[in-house]
């Protein structure tokens, strides 16, 4: 399915700081506007809101009610009222940025938190990848990078996802105190740790989860995959294997080390992008066994990786 967004990149002012939107933004747009009877006159947050690309598609396309807007760097809410300003002045009354930084659900001015337990659908396209130790920092660092060893404490940080596991506790945590099973999260998360765990990422917070939307898109040539090879090569029985493609379609499955020699050799890589509803269940479910065993293994790897990093190398994270 393809889409046209109610903007293009150059009408929205993108400064170096803020993540330009790409085919992960387009992904997750349409799978939104194929769930659009879900959400239409609802009040909406994304997290991580960045240029605002998302919520002008939201306020333009499916018919949110209200559309609130946080993000980890403050300087991105103010940076979105601005976008949705000049390019959907019509619709603009109806976001409302968050303003300061936004730790996931966990704003710094206290009074916002009513707004996030008002919230029916949160959304967000946060970081899947740990920021390597080696790694220059860029200016639109936080848009790509979680700091791994802030997030030890999660078991799917093992899978560079503990970022997105850390936003369904607090979100959990908002329905719990709410007593309202009705919300709902979408997230745009890559399939290249399997969509098994991924799956068991949203059954071990007390969610099913149902995919909305699925792509194939080329990996970034830029990004080293050497996390991936390293949980790989963790799993020491090979039962562990990453979801990479060799070919468009995602007909031609590549382990991560294949996909890291092919990059190298800059030959194009390709991994799959799913939008995933999770959906609130009263029980939580315990994870198998099979996968405890082996998220601890690469857990103890990362410890080890992670010993001599600084606590967070890169602020506006905070407790
Ligand atoms: C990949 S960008 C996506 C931006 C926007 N949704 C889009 O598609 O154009 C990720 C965004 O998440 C924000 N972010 C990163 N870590 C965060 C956190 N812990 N809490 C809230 N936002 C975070 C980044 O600053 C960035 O704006």
């Amino acid at each position: 399915m393809s889409i046209s967004t109610p903007c293009s990149r150059e009408d929205l002012i993108v400064p170096q700081y803020a993540f330009v939107p790409d085919a992960w933004t387009t992904t997750f747009q349409e799978g939104l506007l194929a769930d659009k009877s879900e959400i239409v006159g609802k009040r909406l947050l994304e997290v991580g809101v960045g240029t605002g690309a998302m919520a002008i598609f939201g306020l333009t396309k499916l018919e949110v009610a209200h559309y609130y807007g946080s993000d980890l760097d403050p300087n991105l809410p103010t940076l979105a009222s601005q976008n949705i300003e000049r390019i959907c002045p019509d619709e603009a009354s109806r976001f409302m940025p968050i303003l300061g930084s936004t730790n996931l659900l966990t704003p710094v001015d206290k009074n916002n938190r009513s707004i996030i337990l008002e919230t029916d659908i949160v959304i967000a396209c946060i970081p899947q990848a740990i920021r390597p130790p080696d790694k220059e920092v860029c200016f639109d660092d936080l848009a790509h990078y979680y700091p791994g060893n802030l997030f030890e404490n999660y078991q799917f940080n093992s899978l560079a996802l503990g970022l997105n596991e850390a936003l369904l506790e607090q979100f959990m945590s908002v329905v719990r105190e709410t007593k309202d099973y009705n919300k709902r999260i979408y997230l745009n998360i890559a399939g290249r740790v399997g969509l098994e765990n991924i799956k068991e990422l949203f059954k071990s917070h007390g969610l099913t989860s149902e995919i909305v939307h699925q792509v194939v898109i080329p990996q970034c040539p830029s990004t080293s995959l050497q996390f991936f090879v390293d949980i790989e090569t963790a799993s020491t029985d090979n039962a562990f294997k990453c979801e990479f493609y060799s070919d468009p379609e995602g007909n031609c499955q590549i382990s991560a080390n294949e996909a890291e020699k092919r990059r190298l050799q800059k030959d194009p890589v390709f991994h799959k992008l799913y939008v995933i509803k999770g959906i609130p269940q009263l029980n939580s479910v315990n994870l198998n066994q099979f996968l405890i065993t082996f998220l601890d293994c690469i857990r103890q790897q990362l410890a080890q990786l992670y010993k001599n990093r600084e606590s967070s190398p890169l602020l506006p994270y905070y407790n």
